[in-house]
């Protein structure tokens, strides 16, 4: 039988996508999928198979999962052959999905950073909280003590006296106790109180207040996170934490109650887990590393490959009128701009720059790139700095591969 017009026509639109079919793949959507249409899929039981990253309308927040879970997993072995206690820091991910994952790997709780953290966590059961910012102002303290009559281990900050008696307060009215460490202050001169009698006056004062229970020192010395070489950092962390080591043991040999000295980072989780007295880490940036992590240097090299980088920003190139150049659709929207040192890196690529092109744009400058870069094409990028990034959107696309397996969402980003 002769074949009609339409079967040709079809067969031959066949030929032409088989024989482009590798460059559609992997440059441009098959589907095209919107968000509704996502949530539609998940919401009806539906899955997302079949759904890959070519799909997602960009820019987007892309995790990897196998990597996510490997560098849960590193922590989570140093953690143990260290025979210290990790409550990874929270403020990073915002995301109960990876919470649950370090908590089940050995994690004891999780800090967090603000009161809408502590309470999306806690409101998913998240267990073991430790608010690492002072909580101040009638309605930060009244939203903590609703917090505390649900999660009554849940612990928060303080680093002045008259705050101590608010909370203090607040706790004798509520008929409960509030669990508090003494914020004391590396060096970095953010919060916390100086090491020393300072630290052990406040200690004291909390010691005495109703309703208030002294559990022990959180001391970050946030400045040692990123100090380039591993040595270096070393010494500095060594150098500002031993004095806040030096008060926490005096408060020890005083009688006061104190049993959690906590503090630490990505950076210095290899060097602050062998100082005596310390015994948690508040580690958050591990789990899915950045541009900045990546350049101040491993124990064993000029990168710090430790952990691996999880997570990414994913970009469309949509314009590309200029040889040495390309535009993408993600520019200072997309990334946290913070750390002028350090711009996104492109995955998988060299010979490429980015620049940010204004808030919606990014500017690729090529010099002999080790790829094309056509319209159309994704293109991920490592982010400079993780945390505040996260905070700009407010879900993320988890995949194995090219594979689309999950959306997770960030809980408490800001706004009150
Ligand atoms: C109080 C506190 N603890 C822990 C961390 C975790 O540090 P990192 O993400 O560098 O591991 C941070 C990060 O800024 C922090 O502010």
């Amino acid at each position: 039988m002769k074949p009609s017009r339409r079967d040709v026509l079809r067969n031959s639109l066949s030929l032409v996508a088989a024989a482009t079919a590798p460059e559609i793949i992997i440059a441009q959507p098959v589907a095209g999928h919107s968000r509704a249409e996502i949530d539609e899929r998940l919401k009806s039981g539906k899955g997302l198979e079949g759904l890959t990253k070519a799909d997602l309308v960009t820019p987007v927040l892309i995790l990897d999962l196998d990597l996510l879970e490997a560098n849960i997993k590193g922590m989570a072995a140093h953690i143990k052959s260290s025979k210290i206690d990790l409550r990874p820091h929270g403020k990073t991910h915002k995301c109960v999905e990876i919470a649950q994952r370090q908590i089940k790997a050995g994690a004891i709780g999780l800090c967090v950073a603000t009161i809408r953290e502590a309470e999306a966590m806690s409101a998913a059961g998240v267990k073991g909280l430790l608010i690492t910012s002072e909580l101040v102002g009638k309605p930060k303290i009244e939203r903590l003590i609703k917090l505390v009559r649900r999660a009554p281990e849940t612990m928060a900050v303080v680093d002045n006296a008259d705050h101590a008696k608010q909370l203090s307060d607040a706790a004798t009215a509520a008929k409960l106790n509030l669990n508090v460490l003494i914020d004391v202050d590396p060096g970095g001169r953010r919060t916390g109180v100086p090491p020393g009698d300072q630290a052990i006056a406040l200690a004291e004062k909390v010691a005495s207040l109703p309703n208030l229970k002294l559990r022990g020192i959180h001391g970050y010395s946030g400045a040692s996170a990123h100090v380039n070489t591993f040595d270096a950092r070393r010494s500095h962390s060594v150098e500002k934490m031993t004095p806040v080591l030096e008060t926490f043991a005096n408060l020890k040999k005083r009688g006061l109650p104190v049993e959690i000295m906590s503090g630490g980072s990505t950076g210095t989780y290899n060097i602050d887990a062998d100082l005596e007295g310390m015994t948690e880490l508040q580690c958050g940036s591990y789990v899915f590393m950045d541009v900045e992590y990546r350049a101040c240097g491993g124990k064993s090299g000029a990168v710090y490959e430790d952990f691996a980088p999880s997570l990414t920003v994913m970009a469309t190139v949509i314009s590309k009128t200029y040889s040495d150049r390309a535009t993408t659709d993600a520019g200072i929207k997309a990334f946290a701009t913070d750390r002028a040192k350090h711009v996104p890196e492109i995955k998988g690529a060299t010979g490429v720059t980015m620049g940010y092109g204004g808030d919606e744009h990014g500017v690729l400058t090529f010099n002999n790139p080790s790829r094309e870069f056509k319209i159309g094409d994704r293109i991920e990028f490592i982010i400079p700095h993780c945390d505040p990034n996260v905070n700009l959107f407010d879900r993320i696309y988890c995949v194995r591969g090219e594979n689309v397996v999950d959306v997770w969402h960030t809980v408490g980003r800001y706004g009150g």
